[in-house]
């Protein structure tokens, strides 16, 4: 299957120059949304996840499939203020300035074995934030799935010491 026919590109979104990879339109088609979460799961069958951590928004998406199909449960990474318990909090660069994530300091105990799900690895600055919150808490990140890598952007250059796995790349 082809999933690159199934992901809508859409020209200067959010802004002039980026070719945005809308992610809806695989989403809505069930034999495509089927085929992407199976891939990722047969990718984590044999790493004896305990847990998936998916940042939020779209992160959620893919990654709570993951977790239903692999059996096991979901953690969401949120941006600030949005969790309700204690978080641990990391802050993390952007292009310009500075962004952060949460994530609840229960959700994770010393030695868990962790899969990070995301629908995108662009520049990395996202799931790099997430495994140091994860690394933190004790955890263990076993791998990261990405639907999409923008390899132009050499995402994988700082995340040399983790197994990555994207379905499609530009
Ligand atoms: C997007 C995407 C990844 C991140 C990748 O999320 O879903 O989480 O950017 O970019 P990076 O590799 O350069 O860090 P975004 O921050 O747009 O949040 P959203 O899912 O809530 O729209």
């Amino acid at each position: 299957m082809d999933i690159k026919s199934r992901i809508r590109e859409i020209e200067n979104f959010p802004k002039e120059g980026i070719n945005f990879k809308d992610i809806t339109t695989l989403l809505k088609d069930s034999d495509y949304f089927k085929y992407s979460v199976d891939k990722m799961v047969a990718d984590l069958k044999d790493k004896n996840i305990d847990y998936v951590v998916g940042p939020e928004a779209r992160g959620f998406l893919m990654g709570a499939a993951v977790a239903y199909a692999l059996g096991v449960g979901f953690i969401p990474v949120r941006k600030p203020g949005k969790l309700p318990a204690a978080t641990a909090n990391i802050e993390y660069e952007l292009e310009y300035g500075v962004d952060s994530l949460e994530i609840h300091v229960d959700a994770i105990e010393e030695g868990h074995k962790i899969a990070i799900v995301d629908d995108l690895l662009a520049t990395g600055g996202t799931v790099q934030a997430v495994a140091k919150l994860i690394e933190r808490l004790g955890g263990k990140v076993e791998a990261m799935e990405f639907l999409i890598e923008l390899e132009f952007l050499n995402g994988r250059d700082k995340l040399s010491e983790y197994h990555i796995n994207s379905l499609v790349k530009y």
